[in-house]
């Protein structure tokens, strides 16, 4: 039996990077994720007896939303319903379900690396049967839809039992309940050599951040390649992180960061996110940035089985350091340069024209799925120690011998009142055409624009996808408003230097004038008031 429910719009339901995200207090409003919910399934055509695949990352309100969309799908004339035991799916590994099982789609509850519990953050996205993100004219026929909706409908049932696994049946659609980590543990074996990392014998840090990669990289790890019991820390997913912010950078995972820096460090150390997406790297005594880690991945990934034939090409995101670009032009392949936002990249791996793809904000990834995906990065990394037998450092240092460096660092301004930041960009634009020849100590800007990309795949245009300001000489500052966040603004500064010798020098020192001209060219301290960056990652 249908059931209709009447409602009416609310105004805020623009999905942003990666779907909407909002305080759990937002979406715990009667109808509220209903209306999002309803939305998606009014928007996206071919649902009847279609399979539709649902996890989250255990976050708060997790278990509640499953529910609901369960029952909303089978409404909506799904035939079958895939969910992760206990309602948990990475986003990778949600990913890797809709494509192997054929789905039309997936609904990825997750804030991502937005800290969880009653009062923070929680989210819907929406993925298409590729296994990634909605494109923008998906999310925007799906924000049109909020805008307009009446009703939203659901079937009369009881709540299902997400811990146990096998099939139920709800209304005439079947709910399965399956392992969430078993299918994505077969795509990591296959990509990666286990025999070679297991012979290698090294010493691993994983920090889950009690988060969703507990229960995969307990059994990748610890179960399949032999690290000891204990690699894995913080292993249990927690509805609030343990009160953490599941965002693997220097600064939320600074216990591992101090264990990796210490003289009895061991050989490799990881974390992941909340929903399982984003990596940090640290090798004994060597944090290596993402846009590093993207760069290395890429110059020796044909040393993984997966990946042995070569790379078809690689992207990068526009704020992502140009290290990725040296290595595709060594290899002769393409490089590409999209928006920020794992969408941009589907299209690029759906043509088999990028095989990797990276970004400054911690993630990585490959065609394997069309996610970025934590764990992917860490295997990937694994493999390429094991099979040369160096330490991180010595590739770090080694890539930068042959490649040069792109010193690199992202400042981040958080909880800035919303109009000050939108002030700042627009006197930014503002100044982008007269900007060229302008100096700023030994810094001359030679091109300034507003970064546009066109989808070589469909053509479609993006606009307004941040600041970019390029110095004589290789350097140059990226400004852009984070599209994540829950309240307020976070304007981010991205400042980045290539130098083909010097490789070893400390970062912030290579950085400082790029960031004193970062101040002068956008007036950070005089709109936000600050004089430091909250976050440096
Ligand atoms: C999400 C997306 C990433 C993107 C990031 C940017 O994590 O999945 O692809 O890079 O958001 O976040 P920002 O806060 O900078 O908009
Ligand atoms: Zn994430």
């Amino acid at each position: 039996m249908i059931r209709e429910h009447p409602t009416t719009p609310f105004t805020d339901q623009k999905p942003g990077t990666s779907g909407l995200r909002k305080k759990v207090r937002v979406f715990q409003q009667p109808n509220y994720a209903e209306n999002f919910v309803q939305s998606v399934f009014d928007a996206i055509d071919g649902k009847d007896g279609a399979t539709l695949v649902i996890g989250g990352d255990g976050r708060f309100l997790n278990r509640e939303v499953i529910q609901v969309a369960i029952r909303m799908a089978a409404a909506a004339g799904f035939g079958r319903v895939i969910v992760g035991q206990g309602g948990i799916l990475s986003t990778p590994a949600a990913s890797n379900l809709i494509r192997i099982r054929g789905a039309l789609g997936g609904l990825v509850l997750s804030a991502s690396h937005n800290p969880g519990g009653p009062d923070e953050d929680f989210g819907i996205k929406y993925n298409i049967a590729n296994g990634g993100p909605a494109p923008e004219k998906v999310t925007e026929a799906i924000h049109a839809r909020t805008t307009t909706i009446t009703v939203w409908r659901d079937v009369e049932a009881d709540d299902i039992d997400l811990d146990r696994l096998g099939e139920v049946q709800v209304g005439d659609m079947v709910v399965e309940i399956v392992d969430p980590v078993a299918d994505y543990a077969v795509l990591m074996e296959k990509l990666f050599d286990f025999d070679a990392i297991r012979a290698a014998k090294l010493t691993m840090a994983f920090d889950a951040m009690s988060a969703v990669t507990g229960p995969y990289a307990t059994e990748i790890l610890e179960n399949r390649l032999g690290f000891a019991r204990g690699t894995v820390r913080n292993g249990t997913p927690l509805p609030d992180f343990g009160g953490h912010h599941p965002d693997p950078n220097l600064v939320h995972a600074h216990e591992l960061y101090e264990t990796m820096m210490a003289p009895d460090a061991p050989d490799f150390g990881a974390a992941s996110d909340g929903d399982g997406d984003r990596n940090l790297i640290i090798g004994r005594g060597r944090f290596v940035t993402p846009s590093d880690s993207l760069a290395m991945l890429a110059a020796n990934a044909h040393l993984a089985p997966g990946y042995a034939q070569g790379l078809k090409g690689i992207a990068r995101s526009m704020p992502t350091s140009a290290a990725a670009d040296r290595v595709a032009a060594k290899l002769g392949i393409p490089a590409y340069e999209t928006p920020t936002g794992w969408k941009f990249f589907g299209n690029l791996l759906d043509a088999g024209m990028a095989t990797i793809c990276g970004e400054e904000s911690a993630g990585t990834g490959s065609d394997h799925v069309r996610e970025k995906d934590g764990l992917w990065a860490v295997l990937l990394w694994l493999n390429i120690l094991a099979a040369t037998g160096k330490s991180v450092d010595q590739i770090a240092r080694d890539h930068w011998a042959t490649y040069g460096r792109n010193y690199y660092a992202r400042h981040d301004y958080e909880g800035v009142e919303s109009d000050r930041a939108d002030a700042l960009m627009a006197e930014l634009r503002g100044r982008l055409a007269t900007l060229p020849g302008e100096r700023f100590g030994d810094l001359t800007v030679e091109a300034a624009d507003d970064f546009a990309y066109e989808d070589p795949t469909d053509g479609s245009v993006s606009r307004n996808q941040g600041v970019r300001v390029l110095f004589a000489g290789g350097s140059r500052v990226v400004f852009r408003l984070s599209g994540t966040g829950t309240s307020g603004a976070t304007l981010r500064v991205y400042l980045e230097r290539f130098d083909a010798e010097r490789i070893d020098e400390d970062t912030t020192e290579m950085l400082a004038d790029i960031a004193a001209a970062a101040d002068a060219i956008a007036g950070i301290v005089r709109h936000t008031g600050r004089d430091q960056p909250d976050v440096v990652t």
